[in-house]
C-alpha cells in the first residue's frame, strides 16, 4: 500500500513539474515561489507541503504519513481541474481562431469574386470602347465618303449646266426670207452658251444628256408678209410663233415656248415658215433660247 502511494506521489510530482513548465516555462524555484504565494493566501497549511513537493527530492515523501498524502491528492485534483480549465480556455481560443479563419477565408473568397467581377467589367468596358472606336472610324469614313461624293456630284452637276441664248445678227440689220420652203435659221449672235450644246454656225442644239429642256423662240417682222418660225425636235415640228397684219408696215411679233424630253443626241432648231420673213437689227428682235430643266435617268 505504501509503495503504491509512493509511486502515486512520484507521479504527481512529475506531472506537476512538467505541467508548470508547459504553462509558463518556469524553473523549479519559480514554481515553488509561485505556489507558495498563491496558496499562502487561501490555504496556508498546504504551503509548506507544496513548496516541499516542488523543490525537494520526491523520494522523501514516501516516508510521509496518510494526511500528507490526502493533502497531496487534493492538490493534485486542484491542479488537474485547473489544467482542465486551461485546456477548455485553449480549446475555446482555438475554436474562436478557427471561426476567425473561416470568416477571413470567406472574406478573401468574396474579395476574389469582387475582383473577378471587376475584371469582367473592365474587359466589357474595353470591348465597348473598341466598338465605339470602330463605329467612330466608320462614321469618319462615311463622312469622308460623303465629302468625296459631294465633290463627284459637283463635277456631275457641272456636266448638267446647259443653257444657251442667241439672236439673229452679230451686226447690221435686214430681212431674212421669204423662201418657198422651210429654212433653218442660224442665230449667230450668242448671248450664252453654257455647255456648248448650241452650234451658232448650224443653228442646231444637240442634247448632251437625257432630260427635260425648255425652249423659246421669238419672231419680229413687218406686214404685209407674215412672220413665222417653228421649233423642231429632230424631224418634227413642235410649236410655232406666228404673226400677220393686213396693214402695210404694221409691226409683227410673236413668241412661243415648249418643254421637251430629249434623249442624248436629239436635235432642236428653228425653221422659218415658207413665204414669211423676219426682220432683225441691233435690237435683237428674233431670239432662240433653251436650257436643261433637269436631267432624267
Ligand atoms: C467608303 O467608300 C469606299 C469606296 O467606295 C467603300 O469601299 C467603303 O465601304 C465606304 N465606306 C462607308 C463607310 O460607306
Ligand atoms: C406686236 O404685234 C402687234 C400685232 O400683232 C402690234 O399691234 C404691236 O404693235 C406689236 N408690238 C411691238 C412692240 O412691236
Amino acid at each position: 500500500m505504501k509503495a503504491l502511494v509512493c509511486i502515486l506521489l512520484l507521479l504527481e510530482t512529475f506531472v506537476f513539474v512538467v505541467q508548470q513548465q508547459v504553462d509558463g516555462g518556469l524553473n523549479e524555484n519559480e514554481i515553488s515561489q509561485q505556489i507558495s504565494s498563491e496558496d499562502g493566501r487561501q490555504n496556508p497549511p498546504q504551503t509548506d507541503t507544496l513548496r516541499a513537493e516542488a523543490s525537494t527530492d520526491s523520494q522523501q515523501y514516501c516516508d510521509l504519513g496518510i494526511p500528507d498524502i490526502h493533502a497531496a491528492l487534493r492538490e493534485l485534483t486542484a491542479t488537474v481541474t485547473e489544467q482542465k480549465g486551461n485546456i477548455r480556455e485553449l480549446t475555446a481560443t482555438v475554436t474562436e481562431q478557427k471561426e476567425n479563419n473561416r470568416e477571413l477565408t470567406a472574406t478573401v473568397t468574396e474579395q476574389k469574386e469582387n475582383i473577378r467581377e471587376l475584371t469582367a467589367t473592365v474587359t466589357e468596358q474595353k470591348e465597348n470602347i473598341r466598338e465605339l472606336r470602330d463605329e467612330m472610324n466608320k462614321k469618319n469614313e462615311e463622312i469622308s465618303n460623303l465629302t468625296l461624293s459631294q465633290v463627284e456630284l459637283r463635277k456631275e452637276n457641272r456636266d448638267r449646266e446647259i443653257a444657251f441664248s442667241a439672236s439673229m445678227m452679230e451686226s447690221g440689220g435686214g430681212y431674212i426670207g421669204p423662201f418657198t420652203s422651210e429654212f433653218t435659221l442660224t442665230y449667230r449672235n450668242v448671248f450664252t452658251n453654257i455647255g456648248n450644246a448650241y452650234n451658232p454656225i448650224t443653228g442646231v442644239f444637240i442634247a448632251p444628256l437625257k432630260g427635260a429642256y425648255m425652249f423659246r423662240v421669238s419672231v419680229y417682222g413687218y406686214a404685209p408678209t407674215a412672220s413665222a418660225a417653228s421649233i423642231y425636235k429632230n424631224e418634227e415640228r413642235m410649236v410655232m410663233a406666228y404673226d400677220m397684219q393686213a396693214q402695210d408696215q404694221d409691226r409683227l411679233n410673236s413668241s412661243n415656248g415648249v418643254v421637251l424630253i430629249l434623249e442624248v443626241g436629239d436635235v432642236v432648231y428653228v425653221k422659218l415658215w415658207p413665204n414669211t420673213k423676219i426682220f432683225d437689227d441691233r435690237y435683237n428682235r428674233n431670239t432662240f433660247s433653251g436650257y436643261l430643266l433637269f436631267p432624267l435617268r
